[in-house]
């Protein structure tokens, strides 16, 4: 006892003296502190000096003191052309933080930097001092931020000493010597400096690379006569890829452009994969974080006349989470049916297995939260931890995080700048499935792994250092997939509501020329109207929660409504009737699941849309991408990163779904929509100047998507659009039409438009529009 007290007495002086500051123990720090050092007792530790060095170097970079020199030497190197990559700016991070000129000059040379560069950016290194990083510890020390002065009965100022206590005992020796002690599955035959390598040795079934990316070819060969059979086919490799996937591994599914009964069915058959791909898999919610009870009693509320029993509250539909749809056309001038499509996805399955501490390797780990669907975070609870926060909080780590930092760690895994640039889109004129793998494989897999590609022949091969295995596709006729039918999800918004709910059109109403706006809910205005009133429609819905105008409790009270929309445009719509419909698979939180910033993700709202419309009596004969020209959000931003995991493409274009009414001649409606672009290249309307909506809607469309339908239409037309906000389809369409009706529940988007339709110098205020 007296001799490991005296290893302890002897590290707490040395810190002392190395910083300045007396720590003052907890009973837990104290016990923790003893427990190690009777370990390291009879251990190799590092010399007086190293450790000194190494306790800097962990404050350095716990209080980032070195932000400000590192940024005058990056823009001085920019300065003569020298540009780092993340790898580069680790190494010139930890050489600063070491304050080790000659790990610096090494970052240079493997650079390649020139000579005259390197000696002009040698001048430059300059890191704080050792006594400057005292000042910049004890200053902390004395003013915290103000929020964190004080925690429960501790003071913030000897939580900060804590935290440099811990680095300074865990660089006391080798790292290898405190993941012994700490890692109480440790094996010396069995140790790996690397974690990750670690993890593949001593805990495969946690962290497996043997097959981390799928990609699936659709083709005209592996589809069916009938729709369904090619659906089967293709609905079962998926779930046997989420079954097979490596968790956190990719699917990615490329469409060519397909046909089942001389109808084209890409769209359709994408649709049904996406809601297929995120929601097959059924699981019983039993932990207390979700809350099945209260998504519940806010269905009921939205959603009268559900079959309970049917619907199934205590299961979750769980799968793989849909990132992103690249629409591939053949050239810019494709017509609609001549693109092919590449899905790709995500697998997050909910994992519990606890995930030990990267930094010290303890399994004294507890879960903190979900920062997304399925993926379950971590905090360290170890005390000696050296990636304690500043605040000495524990290191937070998710394994999905995890994963991403790994990929960059391997240089090897850098993707070439080129590919990063021209995939930036989800627009990609002219691609084939080969550059698609050849993309997937380097911004999805790490070097080294294995991907399985169904439906594309050829021998196993390398591609980038990846093995590339094939399989054929068999077409599916036996077993039957029955997801669509049966589904729970399904009885929690689709019931069958009365169509005679009728309400006379408000006040806010109005008639200009051969346009007539009808305020009220499309719902029950379209039941004042007789089977077979209209010859086509288009609309732009409410985009679930995305507007002020758009707000429903969960996903399915949204989905209930636009379901009652759907069978009443399609009763009162003529048979032989196209219907064009504008939708977003826009980011939100479907609150199916929770309620918290953790279910937030992209929303696969197109697909909800075709399953609905087939089940109002709709066929889907095609979609044209509506590329907005411009960027949605920051999505898409990777900070100059070229490793995998970083790249999602900006989300440039929407859906415009082209549904049909079936009368007896799907052959003529077929070759009309053939007609139709597969691209529609406009500019969204200008509404926001100077911060302010100077148009006076939220969320108009460009007058080229109603103009889709000029080519459909027949002569004298009566168009609909049910969710008719500002009327933009009525005066894109008054010269085409005999005429059209919009309705809009908004009172005040009513009285918009009107005015716009009576006002001739409104027309000047829609979106630019550029067409290729
Ligand atoms: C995306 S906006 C349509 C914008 C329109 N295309 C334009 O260019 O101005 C959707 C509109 O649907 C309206 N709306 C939402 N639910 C409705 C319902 N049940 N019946 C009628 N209108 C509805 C909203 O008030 C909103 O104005």
């Amino acid at each position: 006892m007296a001799i490991y007290m005296g290893l302890k007495d002897r590290l707490l002086r040395e810190f002392e003296e190395n910083t300045g500051l007396a720590p003052q123990l907890t009973a837990e720090f104290e016990i923790a502190l003893e427990s190690v050092c009777s370990f390291l007792q009879g251990k190799k530790l590092r010399s007086r000096e190293v450790r000194r060095r190494w306790l800097f170097a962990r404050v350095n970079w716990k209080f980032r003191t070195n932000r400000e020199p590192i940024a005058q030497l990056y823009a001085a190197s920019a300065a003569v052309g020298v540009t780092f990559n993340y790898h580069q700016k680790a190494g010139i991070q930890a050489a600063f933080d070491l304050r080790d000129k000659k790990a610096f000059g090494k970052v240079l040379k493997n650079k390649g930097v020139a000579e005259a560069a390197r000696v002009q950016l040698l001048g430059l290194f300059a890191p704080v001092s050792e006594s400057e990083t005292r000042r910049i510890l004890r200053s902390e020390i004395r003013n915290p931020s103000k929020l964190r002065k004080q925690k429960g009965e501790r003071h913030i100022d000897q939580e900060i000493i804590l935290s440099c206590v811990a680095a300074f005992v865990f660089s006391s020796a080798e790292e290898q010597v405190l993941h012994e002690y700490f890692d109480c599955a440790y094996d010396a035959a069995e140790y790996e400096k690397s974690f990750w390598l670690q993890l593949r040795r001593m805990r495969p079934k946690l962290y497996t690379r043997s097959r981390t990316l799928d990609l699936v070819h659709v083709s005209s060969e592996g589809t069916g006569i009938q729709y369904d059979q090619t659906r089967q086919t293709y609905l079962a490799l998926v779930r046997a890829s989420y079954a097979n996937l490596d968790n956190y591994g990719h699917l990615a599914v490329w469409i060519d452009p397909i046909a089942c009964q001389g109808r084209d069915v890409t769209w359709e058959l994408a649709s049904d994969i996406m809601l297929f791909a995120e929601k097959h898999d059924l699981v019983r919610l039993e932990r207390g974080y979700f809350r099945p009870g209260r998504i519940k009693m806010e269905t009921l509320d939205g959603v009268t006349g559900l079959d309970v029993d049917a619907a199934q509250f205590e299961l979750a539909n769980e799968g793989f989470t849909y990132r992103d749809c690249y629409v591939c056309p053949s050239s810019t001038k494709a017509r609609s049916n001549d693109a092919s499509l590449l899905l790709v996805f995500q697998k997050n399955k909910r994992d519990e297995v606890v995930v030990p501490c990267p930094a010290c390797r303890s399994y004294d780990v507890q879960g903190n939260s979900y920062p997304s669907l399925g993926v379950r975070s971590w905090e360290c609870c170890n005390p000696l931890c050296p990636e304690r926060s500043k605040y000495n909080r524990g290191k937070r780590y998710s394994f999905k995080a995890l994963l991403t930092q790994e990929a960059i760690d391997d240089e090897r895994n850098e993707i070439p700048v080129e590919s990063v640039r021209s995939w930036m889109r989800d627009v990609q004129v002219g691609r084939n499935i080969s550059e698609a793998l050849k993309m997937l494989v380097s911004h999805y897999t790490l070097y080294g792994d294995v991907v399985h590609v169904f439906g594309v022949d050829g021998a196993a091969s390398d591609v980038l250092g990846r093995r590339v295995v094939h399989h054929t596709v068999e077409l599916r006729m036996s077993v039957k997939e029955t997801f669509f039918e049966d589904n729970p999800w399904f009885h929690r918004y689709i019931v069958a509501r009365s169509l005679d709910s009728k309400a006379e059109p408000g006040e806010a109403s109005g008639e200009v020329g051969k346009i007539r706006v009808l305020q009220g809910n499309a719902f029950q205005i379209l039941a004042t109207f007789p089977p077979d009133s209209f010859d086509a429609a288009v609309t732009s819905p409410p985009y679930y929660n995305a507007r002020e105008y758009a707000q429903w409790k969960n996903i399915y009270c949204y989905l209930r409504d636009m379901f009652g929309v759907a069978r009443q445009v399609q009763r009162v719509l003529r048979p032989g009737s196209f219907y064009l419909y504008n939708i977003f698979d826009c980011f939100d939180n479907e609150r199916s699941v929770v309620h918290s910033a953790m279910g937030d993700k992209r929303l696969v709202l197109s697909s909800y849309t075709v399953d609905l419309f087939r089940r109002a009596g709709f066929v889907l004969l095609g979609n044209v991408a509506w590329d907005k020209g411009d960027i949605e959000g920051r999505r898409g931003f990777n900070a100059g990163n070229f490793s995998p995991y970083y790249q999602s493409p900006f989300n440039c274009w929407e859906h415009v779904l082209v549904f049909w009414k079936p009368d007896n001649d799907v052959g003529a409606a077929v070759e009309k929509v053939g007609q139709l672009p597969s691209v529609l290249r406009a500019q969204p309307v200008t509404k926001m100047v100077r911060g302010e909506n100077t148009y006076g809607h939220t969320a108009p469309f460009p007058e080229a998507i109603p103009q889709l339908l000029v080519s459909l239409l027949p002569a004298d037309a009566t168009v609909l659009d049910p969710f008719g906000g500002s009327a933009t389809t009525g005066r894109a369409l008054m010269s085409h039409a005999r005429s059209v009706v919009c309705v809009e529940q908004n009172e005040e988007y009513c009285r918009l438009a009107v005015a716009k339709c009576s006002d001739p110098k409104a027309r000047g205020l829609r979106g630019a529009i550029k067409e290729e």
